[in-house]
């Protein structure tokens, strides 16, 4: 029987422009869900169940729960045949969306013995499969709102593939058998960073954010606007751990003058001595690494401290950290090539640093910076539950730039704002000085 003319014309059929671009979209969705499960695939079972602490989510919870948001904002609002795998996922895997639902309880993630990994590993295919159907025949009234939603959930994915790494670390670290991760971790350079040198930069009126329009950016990002800057000098490449270890052994940590009382209460109440991951031995420093435990490089630059370390160091030091407007301006005209984790070392390494152009600003390590995380003039938050997605947490957290080790390259830009509370060190979290001019 021939095909009714209406069918013929039925637009999901027919390869639209919108069809085609979903269809790109589709190869992309599956290589970023790849990856994460590729970043997977040396733990055990028994790995993947671990909360190591509150801030650290059981890796198998990543992987569920990027998938629930595929399946929450993607499948749920736009695939009238779509049914779920598992109704309780919705409220196992929602992380923090209050206007979706309640979510379950972020410190009891690692109770979930069930669904077991297995499982999860089901219902990613599960909704892998119905995405594969939504992005080869889209409504084509939802085509752009779909591939809008497509390329936050994948920016989504990539933020948690880092986060696994860094929980990953966490969760291996506490062992003392020191695990490591991968054992054939490419080993990193032999590089002698150079002498810190200061660049300037004239006072002025500058224009940092992203335009929201140019390619892919999370809301938090702008929109475009001035600020002030007075002259001001940024270091060429970030702090060393053979620099972070002269404050160790000039007593950093026992001098409350070096430190914002805050900082210093953490120093008391938690003990730090050294950054997160170090331990002393008759030899000298060694760190946990994801490739186990290594002797500390003194020349690659220092990884797993906190704002309150970072500030600290900086006021032994006779300097500062910089706003974020200050990196911005530094690093808009800057490389962005770094040590990613496609680089494959998974640690920050030593650079040598060019004199003139400033090193090392896009990978290695987060660099805090002393801004607060707060909407930049004009933000608007994205419509609807997505919305919680960035602007609810700007209270109480300091702002990151330059992605890190675990970052994927392609999930950086110089607008982008990473965010954690000035405590926070299980990130891979560096620094750079600043001064004035
Ligand atoms: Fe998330």
């Amino acid at each position: 029987m021939p095909p009714l003319a209406h069918e013929l014309a039925s637009p999901q059929q027919l390869e639209t422009p919108d069809t085609l671009h979903t269809k790109e979209w589709l190869r992309r969705y599956q290589r970023i869900r790849q990856a994460s499960e590729r970043l997977c695939q040396p733990l055990s079972t028994e790995d993947y169940v671990i909360q190591s602490m509150d801030d650290v989510s059981p890796p198998k919870w990543h992987l569920a729960h990027v998938t629930w948001f595929f399946e929450a904002f993607l499948l749920a609002p736009f695939q009238p045949r779509y049914r779920p795998l598992d109704p309780v996922y919705d409220h196992l895997f929602n992380s923090y969306y209050e206007t979706h639902g309640v979510p379950f309880p972020r410190p009891h993630r690692g109770t979930l013995s069930r669904p077991t990994v297995a499982d999860v590993y089901r219902y990613r295919a599960h909704v892998d499969a119905a995405m594969a159907e939504l992005l080869e025949s889209p409504p084509p009234a939802n085509a752009g709102e779909i591939v809008r939603r497509v390329e936050l959930g994948l920016h989504h994915e990539q933020q948690h593939q880092e986060l696994l790494l860094m929980d990953i670390k966490h969760i291996l670290a506490q062992n003392p058998l020191c695990p490591a991760y991968r054992d054939d971790l490419v080993s990193p350079p032999e590089e002698t960073p150079g002498d810190l040198a200061w660049l300037e930069h004239a006072a002025g009126i500058r224009e940092i954010g992203h335009d929201l329009q140019t390619g892919f950016a999370y809301d938090n990002e702008g929109p475009v606007h001035r600020q002030f800057l007075e002259a001001f000098q940024l270091a060429n490449r970030p702090v060393t751990n053979a620099e972070f270890l002269a404050f160790i052994e000039d007593g950093g940590y026992t001098r409350p003058a070096l430190w914002l009382s805050d900082g210093w209460q953490q120093v008391g109440q938690a003990g730090w001595q050294a950054p997160l991951y170090w331990v002393k031995r008759e030899e000298g420093w060694y760190h946990y690494t994801l490739g186990g435990l290594r002797p500390v490089d003194p020349q690659a630059p220092v990884v797993h401290v906190s704002f309150f370390e970072a500030d600290a160091y900086a006021c032994w030091a006779g300097a500062r950290l910089p706003s974020e407007a200050e990196w911005e301006v530094a690093a808009r005209d800057a490389s962005m090539g770094g040590n990613f984790v496609e680089s494959d070392h998974l640690q920050p390494v030593a650079a040598a640093a060019r004199g003139s152009a400033a090193a090392q600003l896009f990978g290695d390590v987060w660099e805090w910076t002393g801004s607060a995380y707060r909407p930049y003039p004009g933000f608007r938050a994205l419509p609807g539950t997505l919305g919680e997605y960035n602007g609810k947490f700007m209270s109480g957290q300091m702002v990151l730039r330059g992605g890190c080790c675990a970052t994927p390259s392609d999930h950086i830009r110089p607008t982008y704002r990473n965010f954690f509370p000035p405590h926070a060190r299980w990130a891979f979290s560096g620094f750079r000085l600043a001064r004035e001019a």
